[in-house]
């Protein structure tokens, strides 16, 4: 073995990535930005992502569960941490306690945190989140006056923002937003009139941020572009921006297999000749998918995975590499010499989206920073 490798596959995070990517953003917008480190900072891990985040001159972090907030928060991130989802009832108490602001769309479940809030005596920080057509979350868009008056009402409530979320600002052509756009400006034109607009107001994701400044008012939520990817085919990352994220494994055996032998369950793939079999320890378990397809770097070059991956192994045919033995690392996203997998290379290949790549990569692959 060339080297002995302390893994059988993980992931290299490379934190300077994501300050950088945030100082990018930082040099288009005037406003705030929100790191969006929910789902463990998109597989990158969160409390990481968080401080090269902040480094980078983020001053928030958005997350989606309770559970997150108070990793962030164990961790000691004392930066304002908002939660976009639903907070069970009995887990309101902790976000009070932990100074973590919570999304609202409806009057019951206002008044739900502000009993919480009494209870506790500590005022619970709100933003108040409007469907301007997303479809998820959010008060009706003529539901908001009535919910921003009775916030602003409740001695236990601070009226901190109002936001709302775009469904296809990644489509930068498509006019969706602009009308999205338009109905959260007449919701704040109608609800300044009342003196009840609150000091922060948020719209963009990473796809309004880069091409929707008019979007972009106090602060933007930036998730996907800031870990170096981009937000869709037709909304590319400048490329002032840098992938943080590689996922390695190594070479643990390399055989040659005589021809008509079958390889892995179900024996979907047979040799045709003396071909050179590689196996790699990773597999559906660790997120790499068990799709027809696979790809991944040896030696410099892309070869096929073969045979249905398993739960923890992978088997490839090496004969465009014939150097290669075991030992010798695998690339299944990032660079190898002059040859590169992308997630997005590999979002194509299981029919979904880069988000849902990384975001996969399996609990029991160490993650690695560099910075
Ligand atoms: C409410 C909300 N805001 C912002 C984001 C960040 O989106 P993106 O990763 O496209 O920047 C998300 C992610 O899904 C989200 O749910």
């Amino acid at each position: 073995m060339k080297e002995i490798q302390k893994y059988s596959t993980w992931v290299e995070v490379d934190l300077s990535a994501i300050t950088n990517n945030i100082k990018q953003i930082k040099k288009e917008i005037s406003g705030e930005v929100m790191a969006v480190v929910k789902a463990n900072g998109y597989g990158h891990g969160a409390i990481q992502v968080a401080k090269a985040a902040l480094a980078g001159g983020a001053s928030w972090c958005g997350l989606a569960r309770i559970e997150e907030a108070l990793e962030l928060r164990h961790a000691r991130i004392d930066c304002p941490l908002l939660l976009f989802g639903w907070v069970p009832p009995r887990q309101i108490k902790y976000a009070l306690l932990n100074d973590i602001s919570l999304t609202v769309w409806d009057a019951d479940q206002i008044k739900s945190i502000a009993k919480t809030a009494s209870e506790y005596q500590k005022a619970a920080r709100i933003h108040l989140k409007i469907d301007t057509g997303m479809g998820r979350l959010g008060s009706k868009p003529k539901d908001a006056l009535q919910l921003a008056q009775i916030i602003s009402e409740t001695p236990e409530l601070i009226f901190e923002g109002l936001y709302t979320h775009f469904a296809r600002a990644d489509e930068p052509l498509q006019p969706t937003t602009k009308k999205q756009h338009a109905i959260l400006n007449h919701v704040l034109s109608e609800i300044s009139s009342y003196q009840l607009r609150p000091q922060i107001i948020h719209a963009a994701n990473s796809a309004a941020s880069l091409t929707f400044p008019n979007a972009s008012y106090q602060i933007v939520r930036f998730g996907i572009a800031m870990y170096g990817l981009h937000p869709s085919r037709e909304c590319p990352l400048p490329d002032s921006y840098q992938p943080a994220l590689q996922w390695k494994s190594v070479l643990s055996y390399v055989k040659t297999v005589p021809p008509d032998h079958g390889i892995s369950y179900g024996h979907e793939y047979r040799t045709l000749r003396n071909e050179r079999i590689g196996t790699i320890p990773i597999g559906y378990a660790d997120g790499f998918r068990r799709t027809k397809g696979n790809q991944v770097l040896v030696n410099g070059k892309k070869v096929p995975v073969i045979g249905r991956v398993c739960m923890d192994q992978v088997m490839v045919q090496l004969d465009q590499v014939p150097q290669a033995k075991a030992g010798d690392e695998v690339v299944i996203i990032g660079k190898q010499d002059k040859a590169a997998i992308s997630a997005e290379d590999l979002a194509k290949i299981w029919g979904t989206i880069n988000y849902e790549v990384t975001c996969g990569i399996g609990a029991r692959v160490p993650r690695i920073y560099n910075s």
